[in-house]
């Protein structure tokens, strides 16, 4: 057995999280050891990291800030917790990764691709996603979804030019690289979803058997 690193990428109101749980679970079913967490987050510190940046406040937080502290949480997430379940063979699942910096700090903040591929090989060497599943939706389905929800954090108070871009990046993001990027047509009914993620099972446990 080898370790297995899986990402769950996608706008706010995708349902990555209720599909998370969803993957884990079956893939538990099959007696595999399933490790779950997200990010930013992850560790305690790193979840302290999360909160400075989901939060509102009067000082604006600038792009760069965002980027390193993006990039902070990471660093320590991948110390404590993902390099250490991946070398003892778990199944990492884990709710956005550094796609989501692509998507977010570079799509909708402008950041250059070339500089959050700096800080990607500083902060992780070689290690990247084997399997990015990228959970679509059109921005407006989103958006209302994350609506819905409540009260919204600091990104999910951006407007559609910004979610534009988180989305057309993810796209071709995922165009680029088909051998590792599934995309999951999130629009779709859940139990619509659940299939497709059925369908996606015999291929990850193929891969871990590697
Ligand atoms: P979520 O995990 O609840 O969807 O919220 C995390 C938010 O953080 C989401 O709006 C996307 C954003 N984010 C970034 O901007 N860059 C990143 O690298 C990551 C992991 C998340």
């Amino acid at each position: 057995m080898t370790g297995l690193f899986i990402t769950l990428e996608g706008p706010e109101g995708a349902g990555k999280s209720t599909n998370r749980d969803y993957l884990a679970e079956c893939l538990r079913a099959q007696g595999v050891d399933v490790l779950l967490t997200r990010e930013p987050g992850g560790t305690p510190l790193a979840e302290r990291i999360r909160e400075l940046l989901l939060a509102t406040s009067d000082e604006a937080m600038c792009a760069d800030t965002e980027l390193l502290l993006v990039f902070a949480a990471r660093a320590q997430h991948l110390a404590m917790v993902i390099r250490p379940a991946l070398a003892r063979g778990a199944v990492v699942l884990c709710d956005r990764f550094t796609d989501a910096t692509y998507a977010y700090q570079g799509g909708g903040r402008g950041l250059s691709q070339e500089r959050i591929a700096t800080l990607e090989s500083f902060v992780q060497g070689e290690l990247r996603p084997d399997l990015t599943l990228v959970f679509d939706l059109p921005v407006e389905v989103g958006l209302a979804r994350a609506s819905a929800r409540g009260r919204l954090d600091r990104f999910e108070q951006e407007g559609r030019v910004f979610f534009d871009a988180v989305r057309s990046t993810y796209l071709k993001r995922a165009a680029a690289d088909p051998s590792r990027y599934r995309l999951v047509d999130a629009a779709q009914s859940l139990a619509q979803v659940q299939r497709s993620l059925d369908r996606l099972l015999p291929e990850i446990l193929e891969r871990h058997r590697g």
